[in-house]
C-alpha cells in the first residue's frame, strides 16, 4: 500500500514540528508548503528534517516546495498559513491579515486537492475554519479545527503538575471557542474516572481554569511568539486519528448543525475522529453554568464570524 500524503501549509514553526512528528510517526510522506518568497525556507527545513530520518530510521520523505501542484492527492492537510501573535495582541486581532491567506489557502485546496481531510489552525481558528469550509464547499466531515486538545493539553499539564499526579491518570475536556473564555468543563475531568473536585480544592481549581484560559498568551508573552510544539502535537493526534481510523473522541472544533443548539458555526465540541473525518459530534450534558459560559464563547466567535462575513 502507498504511503498517505501529508500536506502541511505554512513552513514556519508549527509547520516544522507537524512535519517532524508526522515523521516520527510514521503517518506519511510529507509536503511542507509556504509561499514563493518562502520556498527556498521550505526546502532548507524539509531537507534538514529528511537527513533527520537518516538518523532515526524513518522510511517517510520530506519535501519543501511553494507549487500547489505537489500537494494533488494529499490525504490530509494541515493548515498553519498565517501570522501568529505577538505579545498584547489577541487571537482576534489576526484577522484582517489571516482572512486573506486562509481564503487564498482554501481556493488552491479546493483546486488541488478537494479530497483531503483538513485540520485548520490558523487563528482566530473558529472563524478561520469557518471561512475555509465556506470557500472549499466541503461537508463538515472533512473541515475541522484545532484547539481543544491543545486547551485540554494545558489544563491536564497544569492539573496533573498541582496534584503530583501522573499526566497519564488526568483527562480533561475544553469546549467552546478558542479564546480567553473557553469553557473548561470540570463535570468531565477526572483522574482515573475520579472527579476532579473530590481531589483539588475549588481556589486551586479556579486558578488552574484561569490559567488555562490564557495558556496561550502566556506562551506569547515567554517567547514573544506563539507556541508550537502543543499545537503541532494536537493536530497529529487529530490527523493520525483519521488515517489510523482510530474513532477517537476529541474536543475539535466542529461546524454545528444544531448540536449545544448552535447552528452555522464552527466551535470546540466533543467529535469523534475516524476514517470518515468527523464521523460524529457528542453531545455531552452541561450544567446551567456551564451552558452559559458556551454562549459567552459562542458569542465571541459569532462577533469575529460576523466580520468575516462582512468582508
Ligand atoms: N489553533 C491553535 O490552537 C493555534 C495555536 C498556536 C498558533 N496558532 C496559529 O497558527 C498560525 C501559524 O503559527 P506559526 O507559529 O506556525 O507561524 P509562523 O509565522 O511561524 O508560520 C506561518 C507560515 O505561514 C506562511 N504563509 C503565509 N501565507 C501563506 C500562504 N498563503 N500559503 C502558505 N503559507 C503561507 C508564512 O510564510 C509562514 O512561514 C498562526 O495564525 C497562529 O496564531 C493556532
Amino acid at each position: 500500500m502507498a504511503r498517505k500524503k501529508i500536506g502541511l501549509i505554512g513552513a514556519g514553526n508549527i509547520g516544522g514540528e507537524l512535519a517532524n512528528l508526522a515523521v516520527a510517526k510514521q503517518l506519511g510522506d510529507v509536503v511542507l508548503f509556504d509561499i514563493p518568497s518562502k520556498e527556498a525556507f521550505a526546502k532548507g527545513k524539509a531537507l534538514d528534517l529528511e537527513q533527520a530520518t537518516a538518523v532515526n530510521g524513518a522510511d517517510a520523505s520530506v519535501v519543501g516546495s511553494s507549487n500547489w501542484a505537489d500537494l494533488a492527492g494529499a490525504d490530509v492537510l494541515i493548515i498553519t498559513a498565517g501570522i501568529p501573535r505577538k505579545p498584547g495582541q489577541s487571537r482576534d486581532d489576526l484577522v484582517g491579515i489571516n482572512l486573506p491567506i486562509i481564503r487564498d489557502v482554501a481556493g488552491k485546496a479546493k483546486q488541488h486537492c478537494p479530497d483531503a481531510f483538513v485540520i485548520v489552525i490558523s487563528n482566530p481558528l473558529d472563524a478561520m475554519v469557518y471561512e475555509y469550509k465556506r470557500v472549499v464547499g466541503a461537508p463538515r466531515s472533512k473541515v475541522v479545527g484545532m484547539a481543544g486538545v491543545l486547551d485540554s493539553s494545558r489544563f491536564t499539564l497544569f492539573l496533573a503538575r498541582e496534584l503530583g499526579l501522573s499526566i497519564k491518570d488526568v483527562r480533561t475536556m475544553v469546549l467552546g471557542g478558542h479564546g480567553d473564555d473557553m469553557v473548561p468543563l470540570l463535570t468531565y475531568c477526572t483522574v482515573d474516572g475520579v472527579p476532579i473536585t473530590q481531589l483539588c480544592p475549588k481556589d486551586k481549581l479556579d486558578a488552574i481554569v484561569a490559567r488555562t484560559r490564557t495558556g496561550g498568551g502566556e506562551i506569547v508573552k515567554l517567547m514573544g511568539t506563539s507556541a508550537y510544539y502543543a499545537p503541532a502535537a494536537a493536530a497529529i493526534a487529530m490527523a493520525g486519528a483519521y488515517l489510523h481510523d482510530e474513532k477517537r473522541m476529541l474536543p475539535c472544533a466542529v461546524y454545528l448543525e444544531g448540536e449545544y443548539g448552535y447552528r452555522d458555526l464552527y466551535m470546540g465540541v466533543p467529535a469523534v475522529i475516524g476514517a470518515g473525518g468527523v464521523e460524529e459530534v457528542v453531545e455531552v450534558e452541561l450544567t446551567d453554568a456551564e451552558q452559559e459560559m458556551l454562549a459567552k464563547s459562542a458569542a465571541s466567535v459569532q462577533k469575529v464570524v460576523d466580520i468575516v462575513k462582512a468582508s
